[in-house]
């Protein structure tokens, strides 16, 4: 649906920040230092730099043009922008991606809510190595107790989407992102002054580019489009909401530069902290549920308030990183019910928290109760993380650029890089060099990697 006057962000900076909220998430800060830390440090981020810069940014504003140049969210962007109906079910099964990741991030984004409650409560007291496992595999397959952090959760959420963009998603950015920034780079001071931390700077730091195989490349590739919320439209839907006057390009690097300054933050907190214990980082939820609870304990044992404030400001910190990109995830589900049905907003909002809550329950359930339900081996959690990060992502931001490379309207396409010639644009023909062939070839690559099927 074309709006004449489409609600917009106040601000360039709030657009900014929304759209960093929406990338700086869960996926910063367990995944991106494990990733790094075990394939090559310095030299697996310089490949991670060079799939921001050449396939992240350059869809990151292929997605914008789709936004902004359709002024409607992506469910109906590609309708409103495609020469042909069938594109218009690459938005349909872009919303869908998001309102089911939404499902099964909010069971996580819980968890980080029952951390804090336990860290202000003095639940990690005095709790030896094997009690944090036990307390976390007790508490993530409890059948009751993560519902209620998924409910909680799920209507924070839900309260900031219904509070509208302006005041809702744009305000409560503005006040997030820069809470987020200030907690994160307490931590890290206080992780790398703890004794023997320079063994874990070493850890994310020192390249070592014999770990550079094929393999690494490929999966930096996955990690940058997860971590920029590419391929489902979030930020096409953000960019829709976005002022003729901000400017595209300079956006998406600010949005690039500050994830992956967050994503390498994030390494600086957990592994000095972890190598001044002398404990082995973990991966996946392990690592943020098991180990870094267990390494401020002994880093701090000396002060055990220090231990305290630090799990607290740490699982704040989780929290707040997930619930900015919840907003933008349910913001996708719930704009297309408006547009598309002509639902009101709250009515909209309600039905999508509701159906995710539906997701979140399964998904949740998935990890305890339900367990031995299972697709192709696994559990309905990691299908569901499956079937939407490593498949409907790649398949999404494939369709993005070779639709703003090869299918819209080449004056479009332009008019929104440059703002309707108001900025200069040298870079512009390598850009829809990079949308033709560089992306569509490097996502296909990604995607065969991601099934397996390199072998
Ligand atoms: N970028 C978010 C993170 O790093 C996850 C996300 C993916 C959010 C896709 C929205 C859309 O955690």
């Amino acid at each position: 649906m074309q709006q004449k006057e489409r609600i917009s962000f106040g601000s360039k900076l709030g657009a900014v920040l929304a759209a960093a909220g929406s990338a700086v998430g869960l996926g910063n800060i367990w995944r991106f230092p494990y990733e790094a830390g075990n394939h090559g440090g310095a030299a697996f981020i310089i490949v991670y730099l060079g799939c921001i810069f050449i396939l992240g940014l350059p869809i990151m504003v292929a997605e914008f043009t789709i936004g902004r140049g359709s002024k409607a969210s992506t469910g109906e962007a590609f309708k409103v922008l495609a020469p042909h109906p069938i594109w218009k079910w690459v938005g349909y099964i872009g919303v869908l991606t998001g309102f089911l990741i939404l499902g099964y991030y909010s069971v996580v984004a819980g968890w980080t809510l029952e951390y804090t409650f336990q860290a202000l409560t003095g639940g990690f007291a005095g709790k030896t190595s094997a009690e944090f496992i036990t307390l976390f595999q007790e508490f993530s397959k409890d059948p009751l107790r993560p519902l209620l952090w998924l409910v909680v959760f799920l209507l924070l959420t839900h309260f900031v989407v219904v509070k509208g963009v302006e005041k809702g998603i744009e305000r409560s950015s503005k006040l997030l992102m820069p809470l987020l920034f200030i907690l994160i780079v307490l931590l890290a001071i206080c992780s790398l002054t703890l004794p023997g931390a320079n063994k874990g700077v070493e850890f994310l730091l020192k390249p070592d580019f014999s770990k550079v195989t094929p393999d690494v490349f490929l999966g930096a590739m996955g990690q940058a489009f997860f971590s920029l919320s590419l391929g489902m439209g979030c930020l096409s839907t953000y960019a829709s909401y976005f002022g003729k006057e901000t400017r595209l390009v300079h956006t998406a690097a600010s949005v690039g530069l500050i994830d992956t300054f967050v994503a390498v933050l994030a390494g600086l907190v957990i592994f000095p902290a972890a190598f001044s214990v002398g404990i082995q980082p973990d991966a996946g939820p392990a690592l943020i549920f098991i180990t870094l609870p267990n390494v401020f304990q002994q880093a701090f044992s000396a002060v055990p308030i220090l231990a305290t404030v630090c799990s607290v400001l740490f699982y704040v910190l989780l929290a707040l990183a997930a619930l900015t990109s919840t907003i933008s995830l349910h913001e996708v589900s719930t704009a297309f019910l408006h547009e598309k049905f002509h639902f009101t907003r709250v009515k909209a909002a309600r039905l999508i928290t509701a159906g995710s809550l539906l997701i979140g329950i399964v998904s949740s359930l998935a990890l305890g109760d339900w367990s031995e339900y299972t697709i192709a081996g696994m559990n309905l959690f990691d299908a569901l993380d499956f079937l939407t990060a490593k498949i409907m992502l790649p398949f999404g931001g494939l369709f993005a650029a070779i639709f703003v490379g090869w299918v819209i309207d080449r004056n479009l396409v332009k008019n929104e890089v440059t703002n309707y010639g108001t900025l200069k644009a040298p870079f512009y023909p390598l850009y829809i060099f990079v949308l033709r062939f560089v992306a569509p070839i490097g996502i296909t690559l990604i995607f065969i990697n991601e099934l397996g099927l390199l072998g």
